[in-house]
């Protein structure tokens, strides 16, 4: 029965493919035949079911990849679904709810947002609080499994003859997909991630990670405490047409802070939000930076966040004796690689990337360019590096529409410089023994000011037992 399901939806994915080679076939040459195509492709993934949409979501945050109209086209898929018929939706919330969930769910209007995987709504406590819900649509977790079988298979079969990696790199992609869109649709999961989440920002004021009620929810509902703001995407859509409130604070420098507390800081902390497109950013009117959506979070082993820096560092100071360094450090196979012909064309790439902006050079490009020739090499990396860089490209993404003249080369370099040095701190006790330990970066060291300097000598003489 199972695997007959599994043919039909392997039917249906071939009469869609062929349907949309139709159309591009017949609709080509007509004009704003790119728009009408990314429309149709919208659509289609939204019908797919979630699997394709978050495809589609995340290929809406590669406007080096395909054409900013497909990427604006597929924006939409971060924050807008099929809406589920009320009265459907009704039964099925009075089949899922807990008794204690049941009077709050009786109360549920429209939603406020209809996403892939849930629908969200807004409602009120009987003690006054405004609360947000998330629903699972119904029979997500059943569409993600039976997807999953597919593409397992397409992975077994035809994975020795796609792209320039062997069938056990496919495998393990599509395994570890699965595993991501799993844990998504398990909200005590999502619970348990917002507990860490708000552990882990502790003492960050400027950031604001929801608290959950654990009496209210459960697999398939999570009640939330209500964020008071508008989404990124939201905003990024004001800007584009010039609609932008008048905050008192600027989005330009919202993302810096996101860029600094939530990208590079979390190298520090160790948890790290993986899924942070703009839909799952808030602003509160008083400019707080709001997270959302931890269907999945992921967790950097001391090791790879070590690496991790220094292939930022190295990246972001054009020094490429530190990518080399990463690539030691993070590298799980042992490559031999020709290291002159790796310098050349790392420093190729590099070349123009020192204190450019985003409009001008693309940070994701260097990071996949960089990544690529080291792949080349042999190297292959651990997964939650892979998942740090979703989050770089995402946040690369909504740089590129809020913030174009920003120049991650030159804002990311001093607070990498600051979170590597706390990292060292962290393991070593002496002042002598931190600064001996900073060899690796020496030249970056000797770029910083001299109270950063007189800073780290005291964090670490304070660490002295
Ligand atoms: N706590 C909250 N307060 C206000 N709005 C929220 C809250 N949680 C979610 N939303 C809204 O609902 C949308 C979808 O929620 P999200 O958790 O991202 O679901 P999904 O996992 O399906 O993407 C968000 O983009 C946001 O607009
Ligand atoms: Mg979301």
């Amino acid at each position: 029965m199972e695997s007959a399901r599994s043919g039909m939806r392997l039917l249906e994915l071939l009469f869609v493919g062929v349907k949309l080679y139709l159309y591009r076939l017949v609709h080509n040459s007509k004009e704003n035949f790119n728009q009408r195509f990314a429309v149709k492709l919208r659509s289609t993934f939204e019908s797919l079911g979630p699997v394709y949409t978050k495809l589609g979501q995340m290929l809406s945050m590669r406007p080096d990849y395909i054409d900013d109209v497909y990427c604006q086209e597929f924006e939409l898929l971060l924050d807008s679904g099929r809406q589920i018929p009320r009265e459907k939706m009704r039964r099925y919330l009075n089949r899922i709810a807990s008794p204690s969930q049941f009077k709050l769910v009786q109360s549920l209007g429209d939603p406020i947002a209809v996403a892939s995987i849930s629908q969200v709504y807004q409602a009120t406590l009987p003690s006054g609080e405004a609360v947000a819900i998330k629903v699972l649509r119904p029979g997500v977790t059943h569409m993600v499994k039976r997807d999953f079988k597919i593409l397992r298979l397409l992975a077994r079969f035809l994975g020795n003859k796609v792209g320039k990696v062997g069938k056990r790199h496919w495998i393990d992609l599509v395994a570890e997909l699965e595993r991501w869109l799993l844990e998504e649709t398990d909200y005590l999961h999502e619970a348990r991630n917002i507990e860490l989440m708000r552990k882990d920002f502790e003492g960050y004021d400027n950031i604001l990670i929801p608290q959950y009620y654990p009496d209210l929810s459960s697999k398939q509902i999570l009640v939330m405490e209500w964020i008071d703001g508008h989404s990124m995407l939201d905003l990024i859509r004001m800007k584009r047409k010039e609609e932008l409130p008048d905050f008192d604070f600027s989005l330009e420098e919202k993302f810096e802070e996101i860029i600094r507390d939530v990208a590079i800081k979390s190298l520090l902390r160790g948890y790290f939000h993986a899924d942070a497109h703009p839909a799952n950013i808030m602003i509160t009117k008083e400019g707080k930076i709001a997270l959302i959506d931890f269907g999945l979070i992921q967790f950097f082993s001391r090791e790879v966040r070590k690496g991790t820096i220094l292939f930022l560092l190295g990246i972001t100071s054009n020094d490429i004796e530190l990518i080399f360094k990463s690539a030691e450090m993070l590298g799980k196979e042992n490559a031999q690689f020709n290291r002159d012909e790796v310098y050349e064309e790392i420093s190729r790439h590099l070349y123009d990337y020192l204190d450019a902006s985003a409009h001008d050079v693309s940070s994701t490009k260097i990071l996949f360019s960089i990544l690529k020739v080291c792949l080349e090499q042999g190297f292959q990396y651990p997964w939650s590096l892979v998942l740090y860089t979703r989050t770089a490209v995402n946040l690369d993404g909504q740089i590129l529409r809020v913030h174009p003249g920003f120049s991650f080369s030159s804002y990311g370099r001093q607070y990498l410089l600051e979170v590597y040095l706390e990292t060292l701190l962290e393991e070593h006790t002496s002042a002598s023994h931190v600064i001996k330990m900073t060899e690796d970066v020496i030249d970056l060291v000797r770029d910083l000011p001299k109270n950063l300097k007189t800073i780290i000598e005291k964090m670490a003489k304070e660490k002295q037992p």
